[in-house]
């Protein structure tokens, strides 16, 4: 029998709608192949939302994601957009649909290519084999923590604040994600804080740590994020799988990216709890720099919706037979200009779109 999916898609600003055009013609075929249909339904996030009924989440879009089985964005944001003030920016409305779906484990995966080992800013030697998953926590700490604002003093000096705060079920379900995962991969798991200064961090290393006693196999190891952040650098095959709050999160998994050469080349998928929809994206941005030129890479894009299908609705095959495409365009010699090293092939979007097709 035919399986049925309805999938909401979120092209969002810039290269968005270029990139998620190539990875719904990708789904099709894949669902064609194997029997799987997908119901699409477009909505508005980020800037196209904003234009379009002045708010960057709009209810419509909420209800509609909540509705579907999964929800695959590509990105949000650009220039004209970033003089608004804050409760109207397009980056609002993604941390609105995060908050929304409850997505409160956001998986980073950062795999170098063999392909791409050249592509990277760091040394051969030192990249090649690294397979990193970051898993930050995504609806909690700095990020939503109360109280937030700028506030005027009774001098009338201007204070802004912001709040880092965990509460021990949050530090625990996400930590459940993360030790799930790594028992998934090598089975190390090491957790970032800033235990050093932070209470907050404080009371997250003790819960990490206490919850290890239920997965004897993980072997969990502890870093200051300052450190972190050096040794991703200096010796980044030491990590297997990462967990760590919102904002730490943030930093450390652009690092990560940066790791395996070019950050286009990046999903993400953010899960919540059982049976809701998760949100698959790039980690990429909207780039509105190259927009509309047909530059951009789709690949991010297409294994976003490889993971969508393996995390999101359980269809691994699916899932490898897209990540199976996109390696055979790369071994093919085809890049787009982002990852685009001597003697390759400089291909635009849409023929990469196409050249993914006829992998297939
Ligand atoms: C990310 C982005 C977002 C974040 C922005 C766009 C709100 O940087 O997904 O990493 O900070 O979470
Ligand atoms: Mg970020």
């Amino acid at each position: 029998m035919t399986q049925q999916y309805r999938i909401t898609l979120l092209p969002g600003d810039g290269i968005g709608p270029e990139i998620m055009a190539i990875a719904v013609t990708i789904l099709k075929a894949v669902g064609q192949r194997l029997d799987l249909k997908f119901e699409f339904q477009e909505a508005l996030l980020g800037g196209a939302a904003i234009d379009a009924t002045g708010e960057p989440l709009p209810d419509a879009t909420l209800k509609t994601c909540q509705d579907s089985d999964a929800v695959l964005l590509a990105a949000i944001g650009g220039y004209k957009w970033d003089t608004l003030p804050n409760a109207q920016r397009p980056e609002k409305g993604l941390l609105k649909l995060r908050a929304g779906l409850q997505l409160f484990a956001n998986l980073r995966p950062a795999t170098i290519l063999p392909q791409l080992v050249d592509a990277s800013s760091l040394k051969r030697e030192i990249v090649e084999g690294t397979d990193i998953l970051v898993v930050r926590e995504l609806t909690g700490g700095i990020y939503f923590g109360q109280p937030r604002g700028i506030f005027e003093s009774e001098t009338g000096e201007k204070r802004g604040v912001n709040t880092m705060v965990y509460s021990e079920s949050e530090i625990e379900r996400i930590g459940r994600v993360a030790f799930e995962a790594a028992r998934k991969r090598r089975g190390q798991l090491c957790s970032v804080d800033k235990s050093n200064v932070l209470e907050v961090s404080q009371l997250w290393r003790d819960r990490i740590t206490a919850l290890s006693a239920e997965y004897p196999d993980v072997e969990l190891s502890h870093l200051y994020v300052d450190n972190a952040a050096m040794q991703l650098l200096r010796a980044p095959k030491q990590f297997d799988t990462i967990v760590t709050g919102n904002l730490f999160g943030d930093i450390l998994s652009d690092a990560a990216a940066m790791l395996t050469g070019s950050i286009g080349m990046l999903p993400s998928a953010s899960l919540g709890v059982a049976g809701t929809p998760g949100l698959f994206e790039p980690v990429h941005g909207s780039a509105p720099d190259i927009a509309g030129q047909d530059k951009a890479n789709p690949l991010a894009q297409v294994l976003s919706a490889a993971m969508m299908l393996r995390y999101g609705l359980n269809e691994p095959q699916a899932a490898d037979l897209m990540e199976q495409a996109v390696q055979k365009v790369l071994d093919a010699g085809y890049r787009t200009g982002d990852i685009l090293s001597p003697g390759m092939k400089l291909l635009g979007c849409q023929a990469m779109g196409d050249a993914l097709l006829e992998a297939l």
